[in-house]
């Protein structure tokens, strides 16, 4: 959902060459939040002016015209101080060309040049307030006006900071932004702001740093054009701005794009001005509220910069399918003791007794998250003994569903920023509920806004389709029915089978990925056809609807999951001997209701693919077409029928063409409603 990154050294000689590739490697590594169009502005070699370039498609087509444009000569030379900013987009308003892409810039040659991602929502009063003053638009973008609103600023309030320009014109701007800005007129400075969407700042220094924190400065500035501090005493001593003699500063979407040049981070809050200039960074807001914490901190990132490459493997998505054994094990540890049966999921355990008298429990995400819900619905029913309810966020919100001070809410989301869940969050943060965030971003919108939660840990995920979240996500609800549980002597049986189960997981989608070359003949099978039915029910459910989402989202081909007991309520009538069915019909308590489903289809001439259990020659004889998976508990099943799924999408993705890690239309972190 578009993809921003800027860059400033200081001090810390390099050519403008050096920062354009910088840039271009910070934006492909931003490009799975939108490919739609991108670009880069950077100083003019003279220094006075700012240099655009901005291009229809992928980073690889911008970094082909920068390679044309901007080789040798004064860009090889190498510069103290330089700032460039740089963007991929998701297009929102205006389609995808190269008017419309970012940067954008106000009306006098590139005096303000800005990117943004999000949606500013009263564009239209912001551009009508400065037509009537004069300025021209050239694109169809929300984001120009900001460009435009900021230069007006500037004209009518010369004395003004350039942070102050910024900080006056987010306080006109309605919506979702995280924003960077640069200008001609103020040379080696960067000012980047968010509220709503992601943002976040690298440090990097040749010394290790001094601090751990930078205070956050308040209030206007004062007549030196300094803003004050705002102390937590009345001192004003006891805190500085980061002041580092050689520095580089990074302003980007996520850590991804920054983790190969520093793991130093600070996650900036709503409403945060971070300002760079001479070198130092500064935090500020305009208005101190109760809460805040003085300070933001300076966290040290985790992620390794392998865990961002595709190493031997062909697309993002690809290695993600594979790593899953791994990941699995990466969301339990620490966390489930196989020898003494206990779990501890250190994120809630201070707030399981107050779960345990909740109302209710609800669990809300979009997409791939949502499923992850559907998919662990019946095991929690089963051992928390509550209600469950499990809504899709958007739909949630629409039908402003009644939330009671005694529910306890779980937002499950990959990326931490999605708008649909985040906005739910808000709404069952404000009627008093508990909220419980399930991601794996660390440091996200949903993590920060979130009472307490359970990081799943899978890693990075970077293919625009979700896999390796999916079955980390399964695995923290898991987790977390157990530790509902541990105290329920009625239970105990059924916990020990579980957690023996997760304890042979890895083995188990390991054995699953050798099903790889199976899964790839039976897609040259499929790939050619228009549609694709997935069918089971009960602990499958969940994969069905999985299953259709990958194959709609990576081959565009139409694909449905269907709930096997409402076929005969309708959708046999699709099933004839041309139509692709592929059926899961696995040795549990729904397996005769599969079985009679599974005859119906062939009794209509379907010829079906069947997922069932290792050895299951009565079930494998209804087709000629199978996959055989490895017995587990029930509640788990879901888990390694899902993985012929994800690579079934793949496979056929390939054979149709697609780009697997960039679908068209869709971006990764989707951060508008
Ligand atoms: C599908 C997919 C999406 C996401 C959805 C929610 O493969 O990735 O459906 O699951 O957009 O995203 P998160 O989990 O980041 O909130």
């Amino acid at each position: 959902m578009c993809g921003i990154f800027a860059y400033l050294n200081y001090l810390t000689p390099k050519s403008r060459q050096e920062v354009l590739d910088l840039l271009v490697t910070g934006l492909k590594r931003l490009e799975y939040r939108g490919y739609d169009s991108t670009g880069v502005a950077i100083d003019s070699p003279d220094n006075k002016n700012i240099v655009m370039v901005k291009r229809t498609g992928k980073v690889k087509v911008l970094e082909e015209a920068i390679q044309e444009n901007f080789s040798g000569g004064e860009y090889s030379e190498p510069v103290l101080t330089h700032v460039g900013i740089a963007h991929t987009r998701w297009a929102t308003h205006g389609v995808p060309c190269e008017r419309n892409s970012h940067p954008h810039r106000s009306d006098d040659g590139n005096g303000f040049v800005v990117v943004h991602n999000g949606i500013i929502t009263n564009y239209n009063d912001v551009k009508t307030f400065l037509a009537k003053r004069g300025y021209n638009f050239e694109s169809d973008t929300d984001t120009e006006v900001f460009a435009k609103l900021v230069h007006h600023l500037w004209k009518t309030h010369p004395t003004y900071s350039f942070r102050e320009l910024v900080e006056q014109a987010i306080l006109q701007v309605e919506g979702a932004f995280a924003i960077a800005v640069k200008s001609k007129y103020f040379p080696g400075e960067c000012v980047a702001s968010r509220r709503s969407s992601p943002l976040l700042v690298g440090i990097k220094t040749k010394t290790r740093l001094a601090t751990d924190h930078i205070p956050i400065l308040y209030g206007k500035d004062t007549d030196s054009g300094k803003p004050q501090v705002l102390p937590r005493s009345e001192s004003t001593s006891e805190f500085m701005p980061l002041e580092e003699k050689e520095v580089e500063y990074f302003f980007a979407s996520d850590a991804s794009a920054v983790i190969e040049h520093t793991n130093r981070v600070i996650y900036l809050e709503d409403d945060d001005v971070a300002a760079v200039r001479d070198g130092t960074l500064s935090i500020h807001r305009l208005k101190k509220s109760l809460d805040d914490p003085h300070a933001r901190e300076i966290t040290t990132l985790k992620m390794e910069i392998q865990q961002i490459m595709k190493g031997n493997y062909d697309y993002f998505m690809q290695k993600e399918i594979f790593e899953q054994p791994d990941s699995v094990v990466n969301t339990m540890r620490g966390r489930v003791r196989f020898d003494g049966n206990a779990i501890v999921l250190g994120g809630i355990k201070d707030y399981i007794p107050e779960i345990k008298r909740c109302r209710r429990l609800m669990l809300i995400g979009c997409g791939t998250s949502y499923h992850s819900a559907v998919a662990t619905r019946q095991l929690l029913e089963e051992l928390t003994e509550l209600p469950v309810m499990v809504e899709l966020a958007s739909d949630f919100l629409d039908r402003n569903t009644p939330i009671f001070r005694d529910d306890v809410c779980f937002f499950i989301s990959q990326s931490g920023e999605t708008a649909d869940t985040l906005m739910a969050l808000r709404y069952c943060k404000q009627r008093g509920a508990l909220i419980v965030g399930i991601t794996n971003t660390v440091g996200s919108s949903i993590c920060r806004e979130s009472h307490c939660g359970v990081h799943i840990n899978a890693g990075p995920e970077i293919g625009v389709a979700s896999t390796k979240a999916y079955t980390s996500q399964f695995i923290s609800l898991v987790m977390f029915a157990l530790v509902m549980s541990e105290d329920r002597l009625s239970l105990q049986q059924r916990r020990l089978e579980i957690l023996q189960a997760l304890s042979k997981l890895a083995d188990q989608i390991r054995a699953v990925l050798q099903l790889d070359s199976k899964v790839q003949e039976l897609a040259k099978d499929l790939y050619q056809h228009k549609s694709l039915l997935i069918m089971g029910r009960g602990y499958n459910f969940a994969t069905c609807l999985e299953g259709a989402l990958k194959v709609k989202e990576l081959t565009y081909m139409h694909s449905e999951g269907i709930m096997a007991g409402e076929l005969k309520h309708g959708p046999l009538a699709l099933v004839d001997d041309s139509m692709p069915v592929l059926m899961i019909v696995l040795r549990d308590p729904v397996y005769v209701k599969c079985m009679n489903a599974l005859q119906q289809v062939t009794s209509r001439k379907g010829c079906p693919i069947i997922i069932c259990e290792e050895g299951d020659e009565e079930t494998k004889a209804f087709s000629s077409r199978h996959l055989e998976i490895p017995r587990t508990v029930d509640c788990l099943q879901g888990i390694l029928t899902v993985i012929p799924m994800q690579l079934l999408s793949y496979h056929i993705a390939v054979l149709r063409g697609c780009d697997v890690d960039c679908p068209r239309n869709l971006a990764k972190s989707v951060t508008v409603e």
